[in-house]
């Protein structure tokens, strides 16, 4: 008897993989600059098949029709459009160059304050309409997801996935308008600097005042939006003691768009993947002639830029001489570079170098 137990434990563990490959994901994307690196995910997951399908605004700029995943396009129009983003960059641009130094985020900031929310209720608006149609619903419900994926600048995923029912996974840098990090890992401002504020790690008195402002602000920020818009959205359609904060940060796994070697020391969580730099498919070439020989003669560089520019990888060249002719948009002149580093990347995928590079 204790053997067929076994026996089935056995059976079950083997097939347990087979049968789990494939995965049923909703993803709730965010249009413009955001979508290009969800894209490019996408493309990933469905080279490993999985069904996927996502949910867009019938006022679309740049998610299109495609082969490797289907589409939901609400009929809505979002309350604003390409011009009213343009707006706000000019407005951020104007402020950064107003102002003082230390008032100048500030400032921002504040001025920010009322755009920020007029966005996210054009968002909201997007999310309730979705929510008001039984119908639509009902057949996401029916569908039987196995997880909602979003981008979470917005709050459209992490509401619908509670909705719904799901686990929810992030593909995230930003929650609304705060650094994912500061959200989920504990983050002493004492030595964390707040985006946006210029800051290192290393700070002196002064500039952690100027931290703690900026630090104050953006939460300020958050708590507004998500109070105005988002909550009242959950009060309605989740029904009470749903924290949409806490919602937030419930998700389940944290795909970050942030690679270490960028960042200054922080804490962070179990659930957070960093994935910074996985849209370089093809990885990473490094190539470096060692400290002595810094400089080529002009047309040995061309030949060597116009070899690189024909490769679908991304290369980091240190050179020193003059910038060659033939250089293509995939590789990056550097005078140094973090060479031991960069080697311990798994995306490095080629390393060029003279015999005598006894730098790495
Ligand atoms: C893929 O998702 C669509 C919903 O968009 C669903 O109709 C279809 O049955 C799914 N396919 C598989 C194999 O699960
Ligand atoms: C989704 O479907 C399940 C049954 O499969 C049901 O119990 C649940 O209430 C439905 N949820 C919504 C939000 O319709
Ligand atoms: C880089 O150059 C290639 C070929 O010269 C071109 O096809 C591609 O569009 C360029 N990419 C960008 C981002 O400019
Ligand atoms: C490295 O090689 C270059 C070119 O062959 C030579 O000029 C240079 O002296 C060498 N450097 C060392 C440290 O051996």
């Amino acid at each position: 008897m204790r053997l067929i137990y076994c026996c089935s434990a056995l059976l079950v563990l083997i097939l347990l993989p087979t049968t789990c490959q494939s995965g049923n994901i909703l993803v709730i994307p965010t249009e413009g600059s955001h979508w290009i690196n969800m894209d490019i995910l996408l493309q990933a997951l469905h080279s490993r098949g999985h069904n996927l399908t996502i949910i867009r605004s019938s006022q679309n700029w740049y998610i299109k029709d495609s082969t490797y995943y289907s589409t939901y396009t609400v009929p809505i129009e979002i309350g604003f459009d390409k011009e009213f983003i343009s707006r706000i960059i000019s407005e951020i641009i104007d402020f950064q160059r107003g102002a003082l130094p230390l008032t100048s985020s500030f400032h921002l900031a504040v001025g920010m304050l009322g755009t920020l929310t007029e966005a996210h209720r054009g968002l909201g608006e997007y999310l309730s309409g979705m929510l008001d149609d039984k119908k639509f619903m009902r057949m996401l419900n029916d569908t039987k997801f196995d997880l909602v994926l979003t981008d979470p600048c917005w709050g459209g995923g992490i509401i619908l996935a509670k909705y719904l029912n799901l686990p929810l996974v992030y593909n995230v840098r930003w929650l609304i308008p705060e650094e994912a990090h500061l959200a989920i890992a504990p983050s002493p401002i004492s030595y964390i600097p707040v985006m946006g504020s210029g800051l290192t790690d290393k700070m002196s008195f002064l500039q952690r005042v100027k931290n703690v402002i900026f630090y104050v602000v953006s939460q300020t920020q958050k708590h507004l939006v998500a109070k105005k818009v988002y909550q009242k959205i959950c009060d309605k359609y989740l029904g009470p003691n749903n924290d949409f904060y806490q919602l937030m940060i419930d998700a389940e796994i944290w795909l970050m768009r942030a690679d270490f070697v960028f960042e200054f020391p922080r804490p962070t969580m179990p659930n957070v993947v960093y994935m910074g730099g996985f849209h370089m498919e093809h990885g990473v070439i490094i190539m470096s002639l060692g400290t002595f020989v810094s400089e080529l003669p002009a047309d040995m560089a061309n030949e060597i830029a116009a070899a690189f520019a024909e490769l679908p990888q991304k290369v980091i060249w240190r050179y020193k001489g003059s910038r060659p002719d033939t250089l293509g948009n995939n590789t990056l002149l550097v005078d140094w570079m973090p060479q031991n580093d960069l080697l311990g990347h798994p995306k490095v995928k080629l390393f060029v170098r003279s015999a005598n590079n006894t730098d790495g």
